[in-house]
C-alpha cells in the first residue's frame, strides 16, 4: 500500500514554517474585513461570584467620542437560548445562554460588551460600565459544606467515571504493603500565547468568523444555533492558531457574544480577549484532590487499587477532571474501585486542559506506585514491569499495539537508571541529585473525518479537510499523507485547512486529528486514484496496476506516463475526488471492536537540587513513547518536547490562586502565573518507537501529543523524592516545600 516510504517518517520542516518565522501567517485578529475596518469590543464581566445585575449606569459612555453601543442581557433576545447539548451538534464550553438574564454564577462572567471605534475607547468605556448588583451567598471555598456534591457517571468521551470490580477490601486483606495518601494538584490555566479571538462579519443572513478555535467546525455549528441561521450560512475561517492545550477546543460565548454584536452594530466586530479575560472566558483545569489506595502482595503483585477524585465545576460548565480513568486501565488488578465527585461552586468553569485526567491522575497513580516501591523495597520500574498488562482492564480486550515495556527499558537505559542510589544518597558538589521515572499513556482516538482530494493541471494534488493546525504541524503531516499515496514529494501537494466550508472534520483535541485524517485521506487517495485511472482508460490508455503516481507534472502507472495538463479536460481544471470515513474509535458509540487503542511511553527525569536553596533543577528528562507509526520525526518529536516542558511547568511551576472570599483569580497573568522558559529547559531526550498500528488506521498512526505531559510531573516528583527523602504529595513542587527537611 505504502508507494513512496521516503516521505512518512521523514524529519520534514513545516510546510507553513516560512509564513510563521516571516510573520505572513494571520492568526484570528490579524484578519481585517474585505471591506471597512471592524469595530472593536471589549468585554464587561462581573466582579461578584453570585447574584444578580441590578442595573447598569452607563453615564460615563454616551459623551465619550468613538463609544458605538453597549450590549448586555436587557437587549434581549440577541442570543437564542442554548441547552447543551443540542443534538450532539456542537460542544459548548458552558452549557449556558451569554446574556440570557441578570444571573451571575462567577467572577468574571460576561456581562455585557462594550463595542467602540478604537480599542482604545472600548476599553476606557468598558471600565467605566458602573454594575448595580444584588448580591446573594457565594460557593468558592472547595471545602464549603454547603456545596452540592455531585458523582457524574459518564465522561465527555461517553467512558464510566465510577468504576468498580473485584473486591477492594478482600484485596486488602490480601496485601503485604499498602499505600493510601491524598495527592493534590492546582488550578492550571492554558495559557496559550495567542489569545482567544473573534472577527465576526455579516453580510445579509451569512456571517464570516474568524476565530482562534481548535475546532472550526462545531464553532459553526454552535454559532449558527445561537444566531438561529442556518449552519450552511456561517463560515468560520482558523486558518492559523497560535497554540490552544484544550481552552480553545469547545466553543466559548464570548465567540457568540461578538457574533451577536456585530449583527446588533450592522458592522464587523473584532473581540480580542485579554490575557486577564483568558482566565475566566475558556476554563482551565480544576484543583483535584486525590485518595489513592495500592495494596501489594510480597513480590509486589497489585492485590486492590482505590483512586477517589474530588474536584469541583461551575454552575454552567460540567466538565470533571477525569483523574482515575487511566488507573482504572493501566495496571493489572483485579480488585478496583474509582470514583469521581465534583462540588458545584461559584467559580468559573474547568474545560479539558492538554491531557485532562491523564495528567493530573498519573501525578497521583505514579507517585503512589514510587510510594509503593519503596515500601515493598522494589525497583519503581520492576514494580510496574511486575504490573503489566496485555489487556485492556476495563473491558478485557487486548491492545491493538503495546510496546510499554519497551519503553521501560530503553528509557531507562537512556537515563542511565542504574546509576539512581537511595533517597538523599546521591551528592554532587553542593547538588542533590536523583532519578525518577512515570508511566506515560494516552488514549487513541478517532472521530469521524471527510476529505476532498483534487488534482490540478499543473499536476498539483490538493487536500482539502475542515480541521486545524494548532501548531502541531498537521500541515505537514497532511501533505507527506497524501505525497505518499501518490508517489510524490510532499511540495507538490497543497494543503486546505481551517476553514469549516471543507469537508467536515473534528476538533484539534484528545491528539485525534493525524489518526482522523489518516483514514479520511488514505479514501481519498484511493478515491481520486480510481476517478484518474478511469479517466486514463477513457483516454485510451491501459493502465497497469502499479499505483498510480503523480509526479513532475504527469501521472504514471508503470511505463505509463501522461501530462496531468492531458488527463483532466480543459473545461473543468481539475479532478475532484471526495473521501472520507464515518468511523469514530474511543468513544462510546464508536466502532465495535475487540481491540483497545492507546498509545503508552515512559518519562524519566534527573534532578538537581540545591542543597542551601531547595532550588530545584530538571537537567536531564527522558521520553520513550509508543505511539504508533510517525508521521513526521521532527514536528512529532516537538510536541513531545512541548507536552515534556509542559511536564516540568505543572511539576515545579503553574498554579492559579483563587481568593477564596471574592472568588477572584489572583495571579491571571503571564508575569505571575509561572511557566517553563528556555533556562528551565536543558536536556531532553526523545525516543519514539514507531511501531505501525494499522489496526487503527491505514497510515499505523495513532496520533500524539498529550500522552508527552502524561506522568511527566510524577516523574519529576519522584525525582525529587529519590534526591531528597522528601515526599511531596502536592503541585507545584516548590523550594519551599523542601527547605526545612533538606539533608545537609
Ligand atoms: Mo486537548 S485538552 O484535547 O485540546
Amino acid at each position: 500500500m505504502n508507494v513512496n516510504s521516503t516521505v512518512i517518517g521523514k524529519p520534514i520542516s513545516r510546510v507553513d514554517g516560512r509564513l510563521k518565522t516571516t510573520g505572513a501567517a494571520r492568526y484570528a485578529a490579524d484578519h481585517r474585513p474585505v471591506e471597512g475596518r471592524p469595530l472593536h469590543a471589549v468585554l464587561v464581566k462581573s466582579s461578584i461570584a453570585s447574584g444578580r445585575i441590578t442595573g447598569f449606569d452607563l453615564s460615563a459612555l454616551q459623551s465619550m467620542s468613538g463609544f458605538v453601543r453597549f450590549v448586555s442581557h436587557l437587549d434581549g433576545a440577541l442570543i437564542r437560548t442554548i441547552k447543551n447539548p443540542v443534538d450532539g451538534a456542537f460542544a459548548a464550553g458552558e452549557e449556558y445562554t451569554p446574556f440570557e438574564n441578570d444571573r451571575v454564577h462567577f467572577v468574571g462572567q460576561h456581562i455585557g460588551l462594550v463595542v467602540a471605534q478604537t480599542l482604545e475607547v472600548a476599553e476606557a468605556a468598558a471600565k467605566a460600565v458602573v454594575v448595580d448588583y444584588e448580591t446573594s451567598a457565594a460557593r468558592i471555598e472547595f471545602a464549603d459544606p454547603t456545596a452540592e456534591v455531585r458523582q457524574p457517571d459518564l465522561y465527555n468521551t461517553g467512558e464510566e467515571l465510577q468504576v468498580s470490580r473485584g473486591h477492594v477490601e478482600a484485596g486488602l486483606v490480601e496485601a503485604v504493603e499498602i499505600v493510601k495518601a491524598t495527592y493534590t494538584t492546582p488550578i492550571e490555566h492554558h495559557n496559550p500565547i495567542e489569545p482567544s479571538a473573534t472577527l465576526a462579519v455579516w453580510d445579509g443572513d451569512h456571517l464570516t468568523i474568524y476565530d482562534a478555535t481548535q475546532g472550526s467546525v462545531n464553532d459553526k455549528n454552535y454559532v449558527a444555533f445561537g444566531m438561529s441561521v442556518d449552519p450552511k450560512n456561517v463560515r468560520v475561517l482558523n486558518p492559523f492558531i497560535g497554540g490552544g492545550f484544550g481552552c480553545k477546543g469547545f466553543t466559548w460565548p464570548h465567540t457568540l457574544i461578538a457574533a451577536a454584536a456585530a449583527r446588533a452594530v450592522e458592522q464587523p466586530v473584532l473581540l480580542v480577549l485579554s490575557r486577564k479575560d483568558m482566565y475566566t472566558s475558556c476554563g482551565h483545569r480544576p484543583y483535584t484532590e486525590q485518595e489513592v489506595t495500592l495494596a501489594a502482595d510480597a513480590d509486589g503483585v497489585l492485590t486492590a487499587t482505590r483512586h477517589r477524585t474530588q474536584s469541583y465545576r461551575s454552575l454552567v460548565g460540567d466538565h470533571v477532571e477525569p483523574c482515575g480513568m487511566t488507573t482504572a486501565m493501566l495496571y493489572q488488578c483485579d480488585n478496583l474501585e474509582v470514583t469521581h465527585s465534583v462540588r458545584v461552586l461559584n467559580r468559573p468553569s474547568g474545560t479539558p486542559l492538554r491531557s485532562p485526567g491523564e495528567a493530573p491522575g498519573t501525578f497521583a497513580l505514579e507517585s503512589a506506585m514510587d510510594e509503593l516501591a519503596e515500601k515493598l523495597g522494589m525497583d519503581p520500574v520492576d514494580l510496574r514491569r511486575r504490573n503489566h498488562t496485555d489487556i485492556d482492564q476495563r473491558n478485557g480486550r487486548k491492545w491493538s499495539s503495546k510496546h510499554l515495556l519497551e519503553c521501560y527499558d530503553r528509557g531507562a537505559e537512556k537515563i542511565g537508571w542504574g546509576r539512581r542510589k537511595a533517597p538523599g544518597q546521591w551528592r554532587d558538589g553542593n547538588d542533590l541529585v536523583g532519578l525518577g521515572m512515570a508511566t506515560a499513556c494516552y488514549p487513541g482516538y478517532r472521530m469521524p473525518t471527510q476529505t476532498r482530494l483534487t488534482l490540478d493541471r499543473d499536476g498539483t494534488l490538493h487536500v482539502g479537510v475542515a480541521v486545524q493546525d494548532i501548531g502541531t504541524g498537521l500541515y505537514t503531516v497532511l501533505a507527506q499523507m497524501v505525497a505518499e499515496r501518490f508517489g510524490t514529494s510532499p511540495e507538490n501537494v497543497r494543503v486546505l485547512i481551517g476553514d469549516s466550508d471543507l469537508p467536515p472534520g473534528p476538533l484539534a483535541g484528545g491528539s485525534m486529528t493525524t489518526a482522523s485524517v489518516a483514514a479520511a485521506v488514505d479514501d481519498g487517495c484511493r478515491a481520486l486514484s480510481e476517478k484518474l485511472r478511469a479517466r486514463l482508460v477513457d483516454m485510451g490508455h491501459t493502465p497497469g496496476n502499479e499505483p498510480l503516481v503523480i509526479d513532475g507534472g504527469a501521472l504514471r502507472s508503470g511505463p505509463l506516463s501522461v501530462p496531468a495538463a492531458e488527463v483532466i479536460p480543459t473545461d473543468v481544471h481539475e479532478i475532484v475526488a471526495e473521501g472520507g470515513s464515518d468511523d469514530t474509535y474511543g468513544f462510546t458509540g464508536g466502532v465495535e471492536t475487540d481491540k483497545s487503542f492507546y498509545s503508552f511511553g515512559a518519562i524519566f527525569a534527573e534532578v538537581r537540587i540545591d542543597r542551601d536553596f531547595g532550588i530545584i533543577r530538571v537537567p536531564k528528562m527522558t521520553g520513550v513513547f509508543d505511539v504508533g507509526r510517525v508521521i513526521n520525526a521532527k514536528t512529532a518529536r516537538s510536541q513531545m518536547l512541548g507536552g515534556m516542558t509542559f511536564g516540568i511547568g505543572m511539576a515545579l511551576m503553574e498554579e492559579t490562586f483563587i481568593d477564596d472570599k471574592t472568588g477572584r483569580f489572583v495571579n491571571p497573568s503571564l508575569g505571575e502565573y509561572y511557566v517553563p522558559v528556555n533556562a528551565d529547559v536543558n536536556e531532553f531526550d526523545v525516543e519514539m518507537l514507531d511501531i505501525p498500528d494499522y489496526d487503527f488506521n491505514p497510515f499505523g498512526a495513532r496520533g500524539l501529543g498529550e500522552i508527552s505531559n502524561v506522568g511527566a510531573s510524577a516523574a519529576i516528583a519522584n525525582a525529587v523524592y529519590n534526591a531528597t527523602g522528601i515526599r511531596v504529595r502536592h503541585l507545584p513542587i516548590r523550594l519551599d516545600d523542601l527547605l526545612e527537611d533538606l539533608p545537609r
